[in-house]
């Protein structure tokens, strides 16, 4: 068992949690992972440790509650507690010890950056973070990043920083020169974005995927990628990747393949039994999510 010490509010949706895990919180490392499982019947779901204090063995978890499994997640009170924790999981990011990086974080992407953008300053590299919400109160972690150097953000509507998406201040950024490597986290079309912006200059850039995952440990093969042609496991290869060499159609076209199951659980959330409504919702479900235009893969 794992007990809430925080819970915390950072977004309309997205929310800080702060739980005591000792073990994890002394080996994790930047870029890591943990499934977390609320308790019986629950989803498993893959979080990225976004800050850990090894000596007060917490971890740091920040939630987009987007499903019906990560709103019950987030729903858990201070005191209250999550049944399994299990990781730290995938690889550590591999990081640079001098040169100068810019981190860009797209929403709830940008947690996945800070333990980056935190690991780049206590190695002596100077950090630039681009961070981006869809207005001022999407936009998190501003202070925590600005601890590690100098940030720019960015508003979809203008409301907060400078106005459009992150990858507008990254061309700039970019056109200034300088730039040693890029890490960017954030919704995919952001990350293929990023990528299109830096291939054509070859500057070196990382990005962290989030394919379904199930088991988290390379047995179910639900994370599988492309990379350079060639199949990975997110869960055990990554969970980051070269962003110049990831096929991306194929990951939005694998995230969408549950949609539909994901609607309707959120929409049913707290119902505890299963009418005959249900059951011909689940199969107009089915037969949406593996129709020709929207078929597994
Ligand atoms: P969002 O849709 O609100 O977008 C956040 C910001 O990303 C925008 O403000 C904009 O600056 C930028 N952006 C969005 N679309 C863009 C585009 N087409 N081109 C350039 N920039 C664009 O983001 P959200 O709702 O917070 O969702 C964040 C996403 O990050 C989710 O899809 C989530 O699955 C993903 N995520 C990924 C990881 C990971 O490890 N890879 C971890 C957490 C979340
Ligand atoms: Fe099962 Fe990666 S989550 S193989």
């Amino acid at each position: 068992m794992h007990h809430v010490l925080v819970n915390e509010r950072l977004s309309p949706n997205v929310t800080r949690l702060v739980i005591d895990a000792q073990r994890i919180a002394e080996i994790r490392q930047p870029g890591q992972f943990v499934i977390v499982h609320l308790g019986p019947g629950a989803e498993r779901i893959p979080l990225t440790i976004a800050d850990g204090d090894r000596e007060a063995g917490t971890i740091s978890l920040v939630i987009q509650a987007i499903g019906k499994s990560t709103a019950d997640l987030v729903e858990v009170p201070v005191g209250g507690t999550i049944a399994d924790v299990a990781g730290p999981l995938g690889r550590p990011t591999e990081l640079p010890d001098h040169g100068r990086v810019l981190c860009v974080g797209g929403g709830v992407g940008t947690a996945v950056i800070l333990p980056i953008a935190q690991e780049l300053k206590h190695r002596g590299v100077a950090v630039t973070s681009i961070i981006g919400g869809r207005s001022r109160e999407w936009v998190i972690l501003e202070p925590d990043l600005r601890a590690c150097g100098e940030v720019i953000t960015c508003t979809d509507d203008g409301s907060y920083g400078r106005p459009g998406f992150v990858t507008e201040a990254l061309k700039d950024a970019l056109a200034e020169g300088g730039i040693d490597e890029v890490f960017a986290v954030g919704p995919v079309p952001m990350m293929r974005a990023v990528a299109n912006l830096t291939r054509p200059l070859g500057v070196k850039t990382t990005v962290s995927l989030n394919p379904i995952m199930v088991d988290g440990t390379g047995m179910c093969g639900g994370c599988r990628v492309t990379i350079n042609g060639a199949i990975k496991y997110a869960c055990v290869d990554g969970p980051e990747f070269d962003g110049h060499a990831v096929d991306f159609a194929e990951l939005v076209d694998r995230l969408s393949t549950y949609r539909p199951f994901e609607q309707f659980a959120l929409e049913r959330r707290g119902a505890c039994s299963t009418t005959a409504e249900d059951a011909a919702a689940v199969a107009a479900a089915v037969a949406a999510a593996t129709t020709p235009a929207g078929a597994a893969r």
